[in-house]
């Protein structure tokens, strides 16, 4: 499984990919207002400076609602580097726009996705990646690994590349459960990635062997 890091943060992607095992980059409206990028050149720029940090592939999200819109801006976006992927929301001119993307072969990643109809239709139209939201889902009482289950069983059932890219990932078990059920990517807080180290056992027997060595 490919992990992606969720955040706008230079730091935080860069420990990441430090680490060796970043293998992509998403970021949304709301990281990037975390970081306080404001102004069109500065959030193009801040995708560049992600670009550079990593080896993986970028999510950048359109903000424009209709097809010309999303057209415009994800060519724009598309030029700042090859990585990056156009990421687009799961609405009527989005699908639209992604199968504009696929044919011209630009990546394209279909966020905003909450079902399995929304998944299916972001495969028709040739979405590289498509982004279910498991934590949101689980916000409301309904199982976001159920539609992680529901998705990998349909795309499976027709051998559709789309990769299932999941998202919205809060914490380390939400990676596990997403790996057993066999999507692609599992986009993550970089807490969530670190999270996977940890063992009290580890650190216990770490310790002993330390100790020992000294004997
Ligand atoms: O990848 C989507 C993500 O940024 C949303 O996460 O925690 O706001 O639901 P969250």
């Amino acid at each position: 499984m490919k992990f992606f890091i969720d955040t706008a943060n230079l730091a935080q992607i860069k420990e990441a990919q430090d680490l060796g095992v970043l293998d992509g980059v998403t970021t949304n409206p709301s990281l990037m207002a975390k970081e306080g990028i404001k102004g069109n050149d500065n959030i193009l720029k801040h995708y560049v400076d992600i670009c550079n940090i990593t080896t993986g592939d970028v999510s950048a999200e359109v903000i424009a609602t209709d097809f010309d819109g999303m057209v415009k801006e994800g060519e724009l976006l598309a030029e700042l580097h090859p990585r990056i992927v156009v990421k687009i929301p799961m609405i009527k001119d989005g699908v639209k726009a992604i199968k504009y993307f696929t044919e011209k072969g630009i990546k394209t990643n279909c966020t905003l996705v909450f079902s399995a109809g929304q998944a299916l239709l972001a495969a028709k139209a040739g979405a590289t990646y498509v982004s279910p939201f498991v934590g949101r889902l689980d916000d409301v009482s309904t199982d976001g690994m159920d539609l992680i289950s529901d998705i990998r069983i349909i795309y499976d059932n027709y051998a559709y590349e789309t990769q299932i890219l999941a998202a919205s990932i809060r914490h380390p078990l939400h990676i596990i459960q997403c790996a057993k059920l066999g999507a692609d990517v599992a986009t993550c807080p970089l807490s969530a990635i670190t999270a996977l180290l940890n063992h009290p056992l580890t650190d216990k027997g770490l310790a002993q062997f330390l100790a020992d060595a000294k004997k």
